[in-house]
């Protein structure tokens, strides 16, 4: 193992004590990182008060903690404000809030416009919606190059669409969206765009304003922060028009026995008591992220997907999905080798120690347009080696002997 990535391995406890397991399904959850386990510790060691409601010193302390991750997710983010930031449960939580409070602003006839290769996270609230209001749903199709097929926009984009909802990049394939082409056509006929950056945040500090997309997404145990917190970016003036999605404390500016008002966001989108603990075990994690030489890491992830890809290649009959090049994708990479199914794949190479994900992945309209109903996902993240590549593919020899 390089002293790069052994160095990076030994600051998460888990692989720290478990040299010999290859954990190649970072894209499912991220391993967390000692510094975010440290400061949810420390948060509950020492300031554990609910927030936004207390005016003893405690309470303060426990504002200030959880603001100061909102910060920190911003500036993750580069967004306009930290009042841009809701913290929600997840990226599943973040877009349902976002089908139902943006959703509330839509009326039959709208459309919302989405892909084929959508986890069902970012494809079921959509269908909900066009059940509650009538609106349509069309699909940006899937191109024979694992990408999506945008040469259609033209037609999908009409000026009854006020909402682009798609995948940064493919929890499937690895394949990356071309934001730039996706926005500029949006822009032109008024739609908004939001991307579920639920893969695209482990890979690195993104840019919401550059990409000027208006809705961005992603959960904290992806970027190896805790589970059960997320985020919800959009723009200030977007979250303003927004009703609320769920109710309760912590939301209103005022209620009476008739009627209650809404508080300003975020905290209109933060019903009850939030994951105040884990937002803090994000922040250190997002903290940490942003001092990160990222242009190595990627060339090193880049090397390694290479690698895969091209030993995947060398396996009889198999069948590589998406995008042939690694250069075309994040270090997701999905196979299918007829006759073994993929579940059967994943247990003899747990015998090996190596953990991969095999199945629908939460993707079956994207599985459906590659002819597959199930595949075998490596997912490559910082920490991972070249010995663990090696690891799979001899793995996946020994696999096929077996299970043949
Ligand atoms: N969305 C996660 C995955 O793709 C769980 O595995």
């Amino acid at each position: 193992m390089s002293a790069t990535a052994a160095s990076l391995r030994n600051q998460f406890p888990l692989l720290a004590a478990a040299p010999d397991l290859h954990y190649l399904d970072s894209a499912a959850t991220a391993q967390i990182h000692r510094l975010a386990l440290d400061a949810m510790l420390h948060h509950e060691a020492t300031r554990r008060a609910n927030v936004l409601r207390g005016t003893y010193r405690l309470a303060e302390a426990a504002d200030l903690a959880y603001e100061q991750a909102r910060a920190i997710a911003a500036r993750f983010l580069n967004a306009g404000a930290a009042d841009e930031i809701v913290f929600t449960s997840g990226a599943t939580a973040s877009l349902n809030l976002v089908a139902h409070a943006f959703g509330n602003t839509l009326k039959a006839g709208d459309r919302v416009l989405i892909s084929v290769a959508e986890h069902h996270s970012n494809f079921v609230p959509w269908q909900m919606l066009r059940e509650r209001t009538g609106i349509e749903l069309a699909l940006i199709p899937l191109g024979a190059d694992g990408q999506l097929d945008l040469a259609g926009l033209p037609e999908l984009l009409d000026r009854n669409c006020r909402l682009v909802a798609v995948t940064h990049c493919s929890n499937v394939t690895g394949a990356m969206t071309d934001v730039a082409t996706l926005v500029a056509a949006a822009r032109r006929v008024g739609a908004r765009v939001l991307l579920d950056g639920a893969q695209a945040v482990q890979h690195g500090p993104q840019d919401v304003r550059g990409m000027d997309v208006d809705f961005y997404a992603f959960s904290g145990h992806k970027c190896f922060g805790p589970g059960g917190v997320g985020v919800l970016w959009s723009r200030g003036e977007l979250l303003a028009a927004m009703p609320p999605f769920l109710t309760g404390g912590g939301m209103i500016a005022s209620v009476t026995n008739e009627v209650a008002t809404w508080a300003e966001p975020p905290q209109r989108f933060e019903a009850g008591t939030p994951p105040i603990a884990q937002a803090v075990g994000l922040g250190a994690a997002l903290e940490w992220m942003m001092g990160l030489p990222w242009a190595r890491i990627h060339a090193t992830e880049g090397h390694l997907c290479e690698m895969l890809i091209t030993g995947l290649q060398c396996i009889p009959g198999l069948r590589l999905l998406g995008p042939q090049a690694s250069a075309q994708r994040a270090p997701i990479v999905s196979f299918d080798i007829p006759g073994l199914h993929p579940h059967d794949i994943c247990q003899v190479l747990d015998g090996h120690r190596l953990a991969l994900r095999g199945g629908h992945h939460c993707a079956q309209p994207l599985l459906a347009a590659l002819g597959v109903e199930a595949c075998t996902r490596a997912s490559i993240a910082l920490y991972t080696d070249e010995a663990e590549i090696e690891a799979l593919l001899d793995g996946l020899d020994y696999a096929v002997k077996v299970l043949t």
